[in-house]
C-alpha cells in the first residue's frame, strides 16, 4: 500500500521509520517532512495546514492510508474532507479533535462524564475571569481556550500573575481567537505522565506507558517547551495504576464522545498527573506526542500499520500490540535560544558517527539541508533516542549517542529517565 504521512517533525519521522518496516508498504510520502525522513520517504512540499492541497495529492497518488502528525490539520477538518473524498484517513474529525483544539470543550465534556480532573470555570468575560481568581487565589492556572502552539497555558504562583495572564489573553488578544475565551483552573500538584491509546471510536487499545519533560532545564527547571525529552515504560504507572487510567479516563472518554455524537478515532493523548496514586487529566491532545511517539515507537514491536488503518477504517476488532522488553529513551537536542528566539543555520556534526551506534536511532525535528550539510532550523532539532534492558541502560544509550553530535548552541537536559531511577 501507499502511506502518506502529514508532518514534518520528530513525531512523523518516528513514525515514518515505523511504518517503513511494515510488509505491507510499498511507498511512503511525507509532506512536508524533514531530511532525516527523506531517507526513508519521499517528502512532498506541501504544508500541513494545506488540506485541500494534501488531499488532492493523495487522490493523485493513489494513497491508501494517510496518518496525521499534528494537530492543526485535524483541527482544520482533514480528516473529514478526506472521508468526503473517500480516503482512508487515521486521525479524528474535525469535531472531535476539540477535545485538543478547545479547552473549554473537553472540561465541560470531563465534568459532564465524571473524568477526574482540577475544578475549572470557563469564561468570555475578563471581569468575571479576573474577579473568580481573585476568590480562588493562587495558585491557579490559566489556559486560553482554543490552540497556542503550546503557550496558551499560565501556571500563575501570585494572582496577579494569573490577572495579567488574562488580560495577555483576553484584552491584548496574545494569542489572537484562541483567548476569546478562558479556562481559570484548580492547580494540581503530582507527577505528569502521558497516556495514549489508540481507538475506532469505540474499542480502545492502550499503548505503553510514557513520560516527557516539559521544562527546558534540568530538574523541571525553567519554563515550558514542547517536550526535551521522553521515556518509556514509566514507573510511575504502576499496573494498578494503568488499569485505572483505562477504566476511569480512557475509556469514559471514548464512551462520551460517542454519546456526544462526536466520535473520536485515531490517537488519544491524555496528559495526566499523579498524586498518591491517583490520576486527574491535565490535557487531552488529539494525536501522538512528540516526542513521546519516538521512544514508543522504537519499543513497539509489532506492525503498526494493521492498527492505524483498522482505526481509519472504524474496525480496531482485536489488534494487539506486542512490545520490546528493553526500555527506551529519547533526548531532546534543541537550538541555543529555545523555547524562546533560537539561533539556526548552523552545520550539525557526528550525524553519521551516531548512526553507526547500535540501539540507537537518532530522528530529526527541525533540520534541513544547505549547500548539502545538514542544519539545525527549528527549536527542537534531535531526537536521540536510546534502546536498552532498563531504562538506566536505554539513558546511558541516548547520551552516548548525544555525546557524538553537537553544532553551535546546541543545548539538551542531562537528567531525561531520571525521574525512572529515582522510584
Ligand atoms: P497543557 O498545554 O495543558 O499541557 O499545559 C502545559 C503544562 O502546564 C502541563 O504539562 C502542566 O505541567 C501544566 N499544567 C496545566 N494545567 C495544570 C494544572 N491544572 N495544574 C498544574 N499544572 C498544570
Ligand atoms: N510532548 C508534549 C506534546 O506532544 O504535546
Amino acid at each position: 500500500m501507499n502511506v502518506l504521512v502529514v508532518g514534518g517533525g520528530g513525531r512523523e519521522h518516528a513514525l515514518v521509520w515505523k511504518i517503513a518496516q511494515s510488509p505491507l508498504v510499498e511507498k511512503i510520502y511525507c509532506a512536508p517532512g524533514n531530511p532525516g525522513i527523506a531517507s526513508l520517504a519521499e517528502c512532498v512540499d506541501i504544508p500541513v495546514e494545506k488540506i485541500a492541497a494534501l488531499c488532492d495529492f493523495a487522490l493523485d497518488k493513489r494513497i491508501d492510508l494517510t496518518v496525521v502528525g499534528p494537530e492543526v490539520p485535524l483541527t482544520l477538518g482533514i480528516v473529514d474532507l478526506f472521508q468526503t473524498a473517500g480516503l482512508q484517513i487515521f486521525g479524528p474529525s474535525k469535531a472531535a479533535a476539540q477535545l485538543e483544539g478547545s479547552k473549554g470543550f473537553s472540561k465541560d465534556l470531563m465534568a459532564k462524564y465524571g473524568i477526574p480532573t482540577a475544578a475549572y470555570q470557563c469564561f468570555t468575560d475578563r471581569d468575571q475571569a479576573v474577579a473568580y481568581i481573585r476568590e480562588q487565589g493562587a495558585p491557579i492556572v490559566v489556559k486560553a481556550d482554543g490552540l497556542a502552539a503550546g503557550k496558551g497555558v499560565i501556571v500563575a504562583t501570585e494572582v496577579e500573575q494569573a490577572v495579567a495572564a488574562v488580560d495577555d489573553i483576553m484584552l491584548d488578544k496574545v494569542f489572537g481567537t484562541a483567548g476569546a475565551s478562558v479556562v481559570i483552573e484548580e492547580f494540581m500538584e503530582g507527577e505528569e505522565a502521558s497516556f495514549f491509546a489508540f481507538t475506532d471510536g469505540r474499542r480502545i487499545l492502550p499503548l505503553a506507558s510514557s513520560q516527557d519533560h516539559k521544562r527546558i532545564f534540568d530538574n523541571d527547571e525553567g519554563p515550558n517547551t514542547g517536550g526535551m525529552g521522553a521515556y518509556s515504560p514509566a514507573p510511575v504507572v504502576t499496573e494498578a495504576l494503568y488499569g485505572e487510567i483505562v477504566e476511569t479516563i480512557v475509556r469514559p472518554t471514548i464512551e462520551a464522545m460517542a454519546k456526544e455524537g462526536t466520535p473520536y478515532s485515531g490517537i488519544l493523548y491524555v496528559g495526566l498527573m499523579i498524586k498518591d496514586g491517583k490520576p486527574r487529566v491535565v490535557e487531552y491532545n488529539a494525536r501522538f506526542g512528540d516526542p513521546e511517539a519516538q521512544p514508543l515507537l522504537v519499543r513497539m514491536k509489532s506492525d503498526i500499520v494493521p492498527v492505524l488503518s483498522a482505526c481509519a477504517r472504524g474496525e480496531l476488532g482485536d489488534q494487539r500490540i506486542v512490545w520490546h522488553d528493553k526500555a527506551a529513551v529519547c533526548v531532546v537536542m534543541a537550538s541555543g535560544g529555545y523555547p524562546g528566539s533560537y539561533t539556526k543555520g548552523y552545520p550539525i556534526s557526528g550525524l553519521d558517527e551516531a548512526a553507526t551506534l547500535e540501539d540507537l536511532v537518532v530522528f530529526h525535528a527541525g533540520t534541513s539541508t544547505q549547500d548539502g550539510k545538514i542544519v539545525n532550523t527549528g527549536g527542537r532539532v534531535l531526537g536521540v533516542t536510546g534502546l536498552g534492558a532498563s531504562v538506566a541502560e536505554a539513558i546511558a544509550k541516548a547520551y552516548q549517542g548525544v555525546r557524538l553530535i553537537s553544532w553551535q548552541g546546541a543545548q539538551f537536559r542531562n537528567d531525561i529517565g531520571r525521574k525512572a531511577l529515582n522510584r
